[in-house]
């Protein structure tokens, strides 16, 4: 495993750094971990809302309409690419700005009819704004990817102040995760022919399909039977 970071940067040891890098690291480093502490923070706040509906929606209807939550704040890497990709200066003002999805919640339900009935809890919340829906569920994208994507800001509340942080929110069903975790492991595969790439294209969209089609027919099932 590559260990010496410097080698990335063509120089031997840390004596050699350009000052403007330093200065870069020296004046964004400790805003930018505070950043991700408050994003941290802001992940609990709306985790706890989604368990607080899980919780009595079973005490009233006796079943759980969330699988899983699966949280995280972004990495330091991905976030340094995607403001490299989209020509932001690396500054805590721009990623606070440009940046939504420091702090990711995904709420994996059971039904479809389960991830809208939690969004309109969620958002009905009077601490909660909605900044940005994407439905990928009734518009899905062209490669078959299905999702509800809420961006929200939240309050979190510190010792001194109080923060209005973003949150991305996907919500899906065990069955969309299961595809986007395929679809997501495949993409990042290197070295596949062109032909090779269309065949599983073809192959993801077949089964994105067939993926939604259970969905309903297992909520179909469910609803006759209550
Ligand atoms: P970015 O986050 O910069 O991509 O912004 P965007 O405006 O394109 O956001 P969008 O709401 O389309 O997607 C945000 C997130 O949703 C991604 O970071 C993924 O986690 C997920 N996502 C979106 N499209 C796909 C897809 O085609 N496949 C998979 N596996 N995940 C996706
Ligand atoms: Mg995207």
């Amino acid at each position: 495993m590559e260990s010496n970071i410097f080698s990335k940067l063509n120089i031997s040891n840390a004596s050699q750094l350009p000052d403007n890098v330093i200065d870069l690291i020296h004046k964004n480093i400790e805003p930018i971990s505070t950043l991700m502490a408050y994003s941290r923070c802001a992940i609990m706040e709306v985790e706890t809302k989604f368990k607080v509906l899980n919780e009595e929606f079973s005490l009233q209807y006796d079943r759980n309409p969330i699988e899983s939550i699966k949280s995280r704040t972004k990495s330091i890497e991905s976030l340094v690419k995607k403001m490299r990709d989209r020509n932001l200066p690396f500054t805590v003002e721009a990623i606070e700005e440009h940046i939504n999805d420091l702090a990711g919640v995904r709420v994996v339900c059971t039904f479809p009819e389960d991830i809208y009935m939690l969004a309109e809890c969620f958002l009905k919340q009077d601490d909660i704004t909605l900044i940005e829906k994407k439905d990928y569920i009734k518009n899905p994208k062209e490669n078959g990817y299905r999702s509800l994507h809420l961006i929200v800001s939240v309050p979190i509340y510190l010792k001194e102040e109080k923060r209005d942080m973003k949150v991305e929110v996907q919500l899906r069903t065990i069955a969309m995760d299961f595809w986007a975790s395929l679809e997501h492991k495949i993409r990042y595969k290197k070295n596949l022919s062109e032909t090779v790439q269309k065949q599983l294209a073809d192959e993801l969209l077949y089964c994105a399909k067939q993926s939604a089609d259970l969905d309903l027919r297992m909520q179909a099932i469910r609803r006759n039977i209550e």
